[in-house]
């Protein structure tokens, strides 16, 4: 009989040599005439153990990491195909204390099945939300995603079946299911991880999208960066396909659904929903004036349902477990789980998917460890670059929508990205006008002019020019970026500025030599 070992697909675990890994173990069972079936999986997530291999044995996964080529006939002679001790040796890999604490329900699977396998997906409870799905009405469907109380993942947090509903309440026509998966936001990479850990889920999650309001094709607006995501998605797609789960009679139900992937055009506002649509259509990303808004009119003028990948790949569980599972999940407004990205100067980054509620400083010191640096870590930027700069003492702050709001910051897409005491924080606050300035689409004046004012302010400030004066005239800017801006972009670029003053005044005050 095959051994099954594993060996992830995610680009991470690429980047750190997992190809050459598996190619390795190949070699080196075929030289000692040994049966070993290889998979190809996703990433647990743990990227300080990655390449993180598994063995699959009777007693369940055995974990080694992270694995090096030269680590392989090692592992060999140590009898890793039965699970047996070795330096790298990590124990069960279900039993790794930062795996079992997270309460996994977007990232379930991730790791553990065949990203591509339908069988695998469908052995491991996959589809089992839209078979449910198929035997409910469309606004029982969409009742279930608002019940839940699932908000984008993508940085609004707005509730997702209230959107579900406006594009359900239009009238009969051709309508749109379409995926953010930009994921331009620093630090981020749980869109990726899904994508290549369980693309399925995403396309099952659309599918039900899709015959909750009506929709009968679905766009997913990748970035182009993600060349493993485009090539898992586009197995993943044809699988389904094949197997009556995508097309023209979705398991015998007379319901239609198809799905194609369009690469990004490589800016950060191409992820605003509105210049997206335009990016989909064929055009320049730039923003467009609401209302109306895509879900009345979207892509090619028609009613149109954006969302994140994890909001979207949230649904198939909210159907098969039902609503009041999902929603027990969770603190207050912030309901279910949200998959957090630990970057930066951070001692094991990765991605951990917990309820809402936990602290930054949980996530910070508990899962991450500290920083990478050993020094002492002064300040999180979460929610991308527009997100505001935390500070030491807001670390018992909890993660979740209100209590982040509370403290005048937010949690976007749950990126976290850690700096230690060398962080300049006025040269932060300037790198948010210059990226603000980079990335602008151009459309509106506080962000196009303001941003290229703001990085011209922000050098008077660091040269000592008038220091005072330029700091009030930041925060004037500041306050006309929020207010008078067309989307996030100019409107959050304060953000990082803003909190970058108020917690490290002292950062914007220093003697030039
Ligand atoms: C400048 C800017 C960039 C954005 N980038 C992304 C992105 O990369 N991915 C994403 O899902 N949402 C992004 N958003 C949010 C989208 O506009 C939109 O709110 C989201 O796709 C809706 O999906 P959700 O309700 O599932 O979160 C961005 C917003 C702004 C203002
Ligand atoms: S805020 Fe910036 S990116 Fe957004 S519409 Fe205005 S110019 Fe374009």
């Amino acid at each position: 009989m095959n051994i099954k070992v594993y060996v992830p697909r995610d680009a991470t675990a690429l980047s750190l040599g997992a190809g050459r890994v598996a190619a390795a173990i190949d070699r080196e069972a075929q030289r000692r005439g040994l049966r070993v079936q290889l998979i190809r999986n996703g990433s647990r997530g743990l990227f300080w153990l990655e390449p993180l291999i598994e063995v699959a044995t009777a007693e369940g996964r055995h974990a080694y990491g992270p694995v090096t080529v030269q680590d392989v006939p090692g592992l060999f002679d140590a009898g890793f195909l039965d699970g047996k001790a070795h330096p790298l040796h990590l124990g069960l890999t279900e039993e790794i204390k930062e795996l079992k604490s997270q309460q996994r329900l977007t990232f379930a699977r991730v790791g553990i099945i065949d990203p591509v396998s339908v069988d695998d997906y469908v052995a491991h409870g996959g589809y089992a939300g839209l078979k449910r799905a198929l035997t409910l009405s469309p606004g029982e469907i969409v009742d279930a995603v608002t019940q839940s109380g699932l908000r984008g993942r993508g940085g609004a947090a707005f509730p997702t079946g209230i959107k579900w509903k406006t594009v359900l309440d239009q009238p009969p026509q051709q309508k749109y299911v379409t995926c953010n998966a930009d994921e331009g936001d620093s630090g981020t990479f749980a869109d990726r991880m899904l994508m290549e850990g369980d693309p399925l889920m995403l396309i099952e999650g659309m599918t039900i999208a899709g015959i909750a309001v009506g929709a009968t094709q679905g766009y997913i607006y990748l970035r182009a960066e993600y060349p493993h995501a485009h090539r898992a998605l586009i197995e993943a797609i044809a699988a389904a396909r094949a197997s009556g789960y995508l097309g023209s009679n979705i398991l015998g139900s007379g319901k239609q659904f198809e799905l194609d992937v369009r690469l990004g055009a490589g800016a950060y506002i191409c992820g605003e929903e509105t210049s997206m649509l335009e990016s989909l259509e064929g055009k320049r990303g730039e923003v467009r004036v609401r209302p109306p808004l895509p879900a009345i009119k979207g892509l090619f003028g028609r009613p149109t349902i954006v969302n994140n990948v994890i909001s979207l790949a949230s649904v198939p569980v909210i159907l098969a477990k039902g609503a009041d599972f999902y929603k027990d999940f969770g603190t207050g407004k912030s309901r279910g789980t949200i998959p957090l990205q630990l970057a930066g100067n951070v001692k094991h980054g990765g991605l951990f998917e917990r309820a809402f509620g936990l602290t930054l400083r949980e996530l910070i010191y508990d899962y991450g460890v500290g920083s990478a640096s050993g020094r002492e870590i002064r300040a999180v930027q979460v929610g991308g670059p527009l997100g505001a700069y935390i500070p030491a003492s807001q670390f018992d702050t909890a993660i979740d929508y209100e209590a982040l709001s509370a403290i005048g910051a937010l949690l976007g897409h749950g990126g976290v990205v850690v700096f230690d005491d060398t962080v300049d924080m006025a040269g932060m606050a300037r790198y948010a006008m210059e990226f603000c300035a980079k990335e602008s689409c151009g459309k509106c004046t506080p962000c196009r002019i303001g941003s290229t004012r703001g990085v011209e302010l922000m050098d008077r400030v660091l040269a000592n020019v008038d220091r005072e004066r330029n700091l009030q005239l930041v925060e004037e800017l500041c306050d006309t970026m929020l207010h008078g801006s067309l989307c996030g972009l100019g409107g959050m670029t304060p953000f990082p500025v803003q909190s970058a003053l108020k917690y490290f005044p002292e950062d914007f005050r220093k003697t030039v030599q």
